[in-house]
């Protein structure tokens, strides 16, 4: 069966920077199926070849060594360039004849692939609908959305509506970059392909788990998105959670689309809602200094650049195991890695004092930069009677695979998309659910009982009061750069 991606959005950074780059890297491995033609659409009026052009020189530069310009003249003869407004829908009858032309009128799978601004997203949909291109009879229709998918539970309904009065549920694939990773894919195999972890991962054996996602990047020239999104919309409502639900999730019964989603979302139902005033003790709020002087935000902005938040799952399996989450901008370093934190020994049964205390096990599994697994647990000091010491286990995915960098996480979705597989897509009730637990907080932190929004130096952990914040529970977090070479 031939393949046609359609890309709207064809001019924009995200083609450029993200799509063209992988579908190039999977036509390069010998990945993308033979008969696959791409076609761009944006309102610039360009030709096939200016579009071929214009790409070459961005996926030159984000590519570097890979990049070949024998392998992207054979690759690029199936891109093709069709102006469309998506404002229009006469473009998009346009589009259909143009695409019917190039597949010369034989069945096709074709993905559409929505990289457009936000607001445009229910009216891309409608026009797709209503130009008949969302008719499956000759060959699957797909639909990619980006994110961010709605701004709230109210916006995420109104566009999943507009979504289903085109598409089947099984025909939609919202994307999160983070399920792409290799290394949150490995967390199921981890959990779900040994036996040894499954036994400890409960409420029994753990007393809390931690998931980071800390970068040294500022807001920059998206300050103004920025400001009116904030950490808690930005990495909250869809990365971080993501990372929770695979942590957390039952096994599925087979790894195939529903089987996954239907257990990731059991996650998110079971979190317990935060009421009254656990808005102020669930979580902590910071700002990076000199964040309100970034161009385009509000003075007196009141965004969080920073966030923790202490989420419980009520369910059997993490009854009394709190999840902490915490991600900000301006931080120490690029991290982000999920803790499980054990629980100590019953019985310490070394004696020598309260500093003699091991340190409990844990398990860090380190999502990017760096990538692999540590297990922390204790041996003894040589030659030092029964002292203790923390030692470590090291899995380096960068060792096991020869130093070879694995995919960006685009080509896996774009592959996973072309071939219909949507596990790692989120489903519309998976969507719906994450907004209606980040809604309240969001509300909360806005109104005149929000908790204090503390201010932070650029290159630490975030907040003092976030390391206190915890100590109060007493726990700490895993304040630590990379550990995986
Ligand atoms: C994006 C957010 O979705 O994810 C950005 O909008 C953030 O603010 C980015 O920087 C992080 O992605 P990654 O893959 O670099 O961790």
């Amino acid at each position: 069966m031939a393949h046609t991606i359609v890309i709207f959005g064809a001019s924009g950074d995200l083609t450029s920077r993200k799509l063209i780059p992988a579908l190039y890297e999977l036509f390069r491995r010998k990945r993308l199926p033979e008969n696959t033609r791409i076609v761009g659409a944006s309102r610039s009026p360009l030709s096939d070849v200016n579009w071929r052009d214009q790409l070459a020189d961005t996926t030159s530069k984000f590519l570097k060594e890979t990049f070949d310009l024998e392998t992207w003249k054979q690759f690029s003869q199936a891109m093709f360039y069709q102006p469309l407004d998506i404002e229009q829908p006469a473009d998009f009858g346009k589009l259909s004849a143009k695409l019917a032309e190039l597949e010369g009128g034989l069945p096709a799978d074709r993905v559409y692939y929505v990289a457009t601004m936000p607001q445009l997203y229910p009216t891309a949909v409608a026009h797709l609908g209503e130009a008949g291109l969302a008719n499956d009879q000759l060959g699957a229709r797909r639909i990619v959305i980006e994110k961010p998918f709605g701004t709230d539970l109210a916006t995420a309904r109104e566009l999943n509506q507009s979504i289903h009065r085109a598409f089947r549920e099984d025909q939609v694939f919202r994307i999160d970059h983070y399920l792409g990773k290799e290394t949150v894919q490995n967390i199921m195999v981890l959990r779900f392909g040994n036996s040894i972890f499954e036994p400890l991962w409960n409420r029994n054996y753990i007393d809390h788990v931690q998931i980071t996602v800390a970068e040294e990047v500022l807001v920059g020239r998206r300050a103004a998105y920025y400001d009116n999104s904030g950490i808690l919309r930005d990495m909250f409502q869809n990365h971080i959670f993501q990372l929770m639900m695979v942590v957390a999730m039952e096994a599925p019964v087979k790894y195939n689309a529903d089987c996954v989603r239907d257990e990731k979302v059991k996650v998110l139902r079971a979190v317990r809602p935060l009421h009254g005033s656990d808005f102020a003790n669930c979580g902590v709020r910071g700002q990076y200094e000199g964040y309100a002087k970034e161009e385009g935000v509000r003075p007196n902005s009141p965004t969080e650049t920073f966030a923790a938040l202490k989420l419980s799952i009520d369910n059997w399996r993490w009854n009394g195991v709190p999840f902490y989450l915490r991600s900000g901008k301006g931080m120490s370093c690029r991290t982000t890695q999920i803790v499980i934190d054990f629980k100590q020994p019953p019985h310490l049964v070394f004696s020598g004092g309260r500093e003699s205390t091991p340190e409990a096990n844990r398990l860090v599994i380190q999502i990017q930069p760096a990538e692999g697994i540590q297990v922390h647990f204790q041996s003894k000091v040589p030659d030092q009677g029964m002292k203790l010491c923390t030692s470590l286990l090291d899995f380096s995915f960068n060792k096991a695979s020869n130093g070879q960098a694995g995919p960006d996480a685009y080509q896996r979705l774009l592959q996973d998309a072309l071939q219909g597989d949507a596990s790692l897509f989120a489903r519309s009730d998976e969507v719906e659910m994450a907004w209606r637990i980040i809604d309240p907080i969001i509300a909360a932190w806005r109104s005149p009982a929000a908790p204090d929004l503390y201010t932070y130096p650029l290159s630490m952990w975030g907040p003092e009061f976030s390391t206190q914040w915890l100590d109060d529970q007493s726990r700490s977090w895993f304040d630590v750069c990379p550990v995986i070479s």
